[in-house]
Order: C-alpha cells, then sequence, then structure tokens
C-alpha cells in the first residue's frame, strides 16, 4: 500500500483552519520538529540572537542571588525544559535542593536530558514529567507537600496569547507550596536590535521560519513553493511584540488537504509572536496573577530581565 500523504492529522486541521482565516496564520507550535528543533538551537548561538546568552551570564551573575530563593528541600519544576542548559547553572548553586522536576511535551527530549542530569547530579531526585505546560499538569505525587520553585526561561512566556500567559500564571501559583518563580523575559529596546535578533544575516531564522511550510509539504502533502515566501521579522511597538511573517512574494495557490488556499502578492502568514517587557509591563501582568515581583535582575545594557515572583493574595 502506498504510503498516506497526509501523516500528521492534528498539522492538518490546525493548518487549514490557521490559512483559511483573515489574516492567516499558522502555530507555531508546529515549527518543532527536528529540523526545526536543530534550527532553533542554530538561533540561539547566533552573535544577533543576544536573549540567550544574556540570560545565561543574568543567572550565573546572580546564581546566589536566586538560590536565596530556593528552601533546602525544594522541588525546582522546569517549564518547557528541552535541553536544560541554563537549568544547571541553578543546579549548581543549589546543593540542598531535593528533587528537579522537568517538564516537556517531547518524551525522548526529557528523557535523554534526564538521564545526563542524573549523572551529573547523583544526590538529585530528576522527576521527569511529559506534559504539555499550557495544559493543567499533574506533579508527581510525592512533591504534594514539598515547597517548590518554578522556573520558565527564555522569555516564552512571551510567545504566549496574553491570556494564555495569565492563565499560565495562575495555574503556577495555584499549585500549592510555591515559594517563588523565577521567570525570564526579554525586555523592550531599541527596534533595530530586536529585529535583528529576529531576522539574522545568516539567513537562520528565516530558515526556521520557512520550516514550518516545508513540513506541510513533507507531512500533509501541500505544494508550497518555498521560494515564493520570505520571512519578515516586524517589529509591532503598540503590542510591544515582534512579530514573524511568511509573505507570499508572488499571486499564488497552494494545495493540500483537499483544499484549495490563495495568496496575494505581499500577503502574510502571522507564524509568530514574540512580547517584549517593561519592569512596569510585566509587575501588572504578574501582579494580577496573585504574585509580586520580589527581584528584577538584569543586565548591564538591561537587555534581558530574570524576575523573582512570590506568591501574594490575588487582587480583589
Ligand atoms: N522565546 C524565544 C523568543 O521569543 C524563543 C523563540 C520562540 C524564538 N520562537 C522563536 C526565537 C522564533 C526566534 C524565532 O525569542
Amino acid at each position: 500500500m502506498d504510503k498516506p500523504v497526509v501523516e500528521n492529522q492534528a498539522l492538518l486541521t490546525s493548518a487549514l483552519a490557521g490559512l483559511r482565516a483573515t489574516p492567516k496564520t499558522l502555530d507555531s507550535k508546529w515549527f518543532y520538529d527536528a529540523t526545526g528543533s536543530t534550527l532553533f538551537e542554530e538561533i540561539t548561538q547566533l552573535e544577533e540572537y543576544y536573549p540567550t546568552r544574556t540570560e545565561t551570564a543574568i543567572l550565573r551573575d546572580q546564581a546566589a542571588r536566586l538560590a536565596r530563593h530556593v528552601p533546602a528541600g525544594a522541588a525546582l519544576v522546569e517549564l518547557g525544559s528541552g535541553a536544560s542548559l541554563k537549568t544547571r547553572i541553578l543546579l549548581d548553586a543549589l546543593p540542598e535542593l531535593a528533587a528537579y522536576v522537568p517538564l516537556d511535551i517531547s518524551a525522548g527530549f526529557l528523557a535523554r536530558t534526564a538521564d545526563g542530569l542524573r549523572a551529573a547530579y547523583p544526590g538529585l531526585n530528576i522527576s521527569p514529567v511529559v506534559a504539555d505546560f499550557m495544559q493543567s499538569v499533574t506533579l508527581p505525587p510525592t512533591l504534594t507537600d514539598r515547597p517548590k520553585v518554578a522556573f520558565f526561561p527564555g522569555s516564552t512566556l512571551g510567545n504566549l496569547a496574553p491570556e494564555d500567559a495569565a492563565d499560565l500564571l495562575k495555574r503556577v501559583r495555584d499549585w500549592g507550596h510555591v515559594e517563588a518563580f523565577i521567570l525570564g523575559v526579554d525586555l523592550v529596546k531599541d527596534p533595530q536590535t530586536l529585529i535583528l535578533a529576529y531576522d539574522d544575516p545568516q539567513g537562520v531564522t528565516a530558515a526556521f521560519n520557512l520550516n514550518i511550510l516545508a513540513r506541510l509539504n513533507r507531512e500533509v502533502g501541500a505544494d508550497f513553493a518555498l521560494d515564493h515566501f520570505r520571512h519578515e521579522a516586524r517589529w509591532n511597538a503598540k503590542a510591544a511584540r515582534i512579530e514573524m511573517h511568511l509573505i507570499s512574494t508572488i499571486a499564488q495557490r497552494v494545495q493540500f488537504g483537499g483544499a484549495e488556499i490563495a495568496f496575494s502578492a505581499g500577503e502574510s502568514i502571522h507564524t509568530e509572536n514574540s512580547r517584549k517587557y517593561t519592569r512596569a509591563s510585566i509587575t501588572q501582568i504578574a501582579e494580577a496573577a496573585g504574585w509580586r515581583l520580589d527581584s528584577f535582575l538584569t543586565d548591564p545594557k538591561q537587555w534581558f530581565g530574570v524576575c523573582v515572583l512570590t506568591p501574594s493574595l490575588y487582587p480583589a
């Protein structure tokens, strides 16, 4: 029997809904297949992509200060742990930590990361949980009465729709026995620096964005002509966000899943948002979700912020 063209029904359903909408969108969660994950790793190493190295430097410089928010015997719970590279900086500064709980949707990635950490931190209980942190997460029952500290680096909060970001902050607040939330957020800065970080001259970010179309070709049998779409990063000052778009350079039609999608010349597919914060804006978002900003750690240029949130009463 022939291999079916549609390998990924969920991708097909999501892409059809997004491309039939006005304006057209594609959900950024589809970026991360094997090719996309490799390209993303490359992005984090780019000279122009300052967030990774800036956040890493803050964590390294202020590890002792962050450690004061993590009580002895606590569990560190990381949302979307990926390779847990930044985590090692914290773990090295936390000899009294009882458990590390990485949450990630990729089971394979999670298992490899956990094995690596078990070898490096033999005294630490490593309890990976395969979970989508956008859904409600069931933590291991052994953690119920333990003090917990949440860790969410990478400014991933900024990739969520504002209502989803608010939701996530509230859900973590409600885990119970949460002592602190260490949250990395990228900060508003001059638009040129921001745009360059999302549109590097080597074209790695462009390849990352275009890979979503290549993936539709591979997995749902679409016929996107990749050389008739180009990557664009835009600074939306009003919404304080970088937007990633794929622009159709000509009028064209694309077919997949029995549908035909028409593009006019210059029409965009909006694929990603990356919200940028100020100390004031993140304070407001945190307070509305039942947190207070205890510390705001930043780099000398104030390009990135590592927030320490502590639970407060919900606003009335
Ligand atoms: N959260 C990071 C950011 O917004 C990483 C990220 C998510 C990203 N999607 C991206 C980086 C797309 C570059 C391109 O910067």
